[in-house]
């Protein structure tokens, strides 16, 4: 059920030039799951919407849950000025999340491009429950495959404590030159499914990559959005199919998404 809540900030700090790590008290993170998203509420009124903000770690007590985000304008500026017990707007949980069970005994790639990367992390924390968990057959070899524009590799080590990571560096200083599709080549990376969360170009060739291998690629589209809940319709995005209910070829993202198999929509 989503629900409108007054949380409290936990602690705030700042990872790299203009990211940010902010952990936050809220009876959300009781049902928060990997993909999901919150939206935040500037306390400034002239700012009308809430900022989507992936849930990028859950508190194993499920008392906290983390975002990390990059200061993009107005609103991520407010946030970034939040002291630990403050209070914070939020609304969740929100979004269908990622589908877990199809990576059961599979060799799964994980892609996250730039400020894509935060929801890999409760994504591989999850994954590493599931595997540890599993009976015999059932455990999943996990890669990591990270795109940043420079050595400023925010999140590496976290994801490094799930499994084996490579980078791509737009730059070329670290690990491969170019982009994570560069990365997996370089490094010879083979994998039965994908997850990939970053810019919508990155998941564009994440798709051709999928089609060719001919494996499934679960992809989370962190494009613009308005209310947030499934009411104004800026968020849609073309799909294959039609919608079961409206009979027109287009999923909100917000609402449908922001996590699809690559092959049910036009990216
Ligand atoms: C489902 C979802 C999950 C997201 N998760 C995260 C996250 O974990 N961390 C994070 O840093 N950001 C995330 N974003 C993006 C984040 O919502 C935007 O950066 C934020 O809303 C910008 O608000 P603002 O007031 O700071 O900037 P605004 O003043 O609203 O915009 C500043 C600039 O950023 C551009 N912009 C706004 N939203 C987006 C967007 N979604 N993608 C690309 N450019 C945008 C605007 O066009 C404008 O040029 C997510 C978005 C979605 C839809
Ligand atoms: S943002 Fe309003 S319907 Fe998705």
């Amino acid at each position: 059920m989503k629900r409108k809540e007054e949380a409290r900030v936990l602690s705030q700090r700042q990872i790299s030039a203009n990211i940010f790590d902010m952990w936050i008290e809220t009876k959300l993170a009781e049902e928060a799951k990997a993909g999901q998203f919150i939206a935040v509420y500037p306390r400034d009124r002239s700012i009308l919407l809430p900022r989507p903000i992936s849930v990028c770690e859950v508190a194993d007590d499920k008392r906290s849950l983390r975002i990390v985000y990059r200061v993009n304008g107005e609103g991520t500026m407010e946030f970034s000025h939040y002291e630990p017990g403050e209070p914070i707007q939020i609304m969740g949980m929100l979004g269908n999340g990622f589908n877990l069970k199809v990576a059961k005994g599979k060799k799964v790639l994980l892609i996250g491009g730039g400020i894509g990367i935060p929801p890999l992390v409760e994504l591989s924390r999850e994954l590493a429950i599931i595997s540890s968990k599993s009976l015999i057959g059932n455990d999943i070899d996990l890669t990591t495959v990270l795109g940043y524009r420079d050595s400023d590799t925010y999140l590496r080590s976290d994801l490094e404590a799930y499994s084996r990571v490579y980078v791509a560096t737009m730059d070329g200083s670290v690990g491969a030159p170019g982009t994570v599709l560069d990365a997996i080549e370089a490094f010879d990376l083979k994998a039965d499914m994908i997850y990939a969360v970053g810019p919508l170009s990155m998941l564009h060739n994440i798709k051709k990559l999928a089609l060719d291998l001919d494996i499934p690629a679960y992809v989370s589209l962190e494009e613009h959005m308005a209310c947030g809940v499934g009411a104004c319709l800026g968020c849609v995005v073309r799909t294959k199919e039609p919608n079961a209910h409206t009979h027109v070829n287009n999923a909100r993202i917000c609402l449908e998404g922001p996590v699809f198999e690559v092959r049910e929509v036009e990216i």
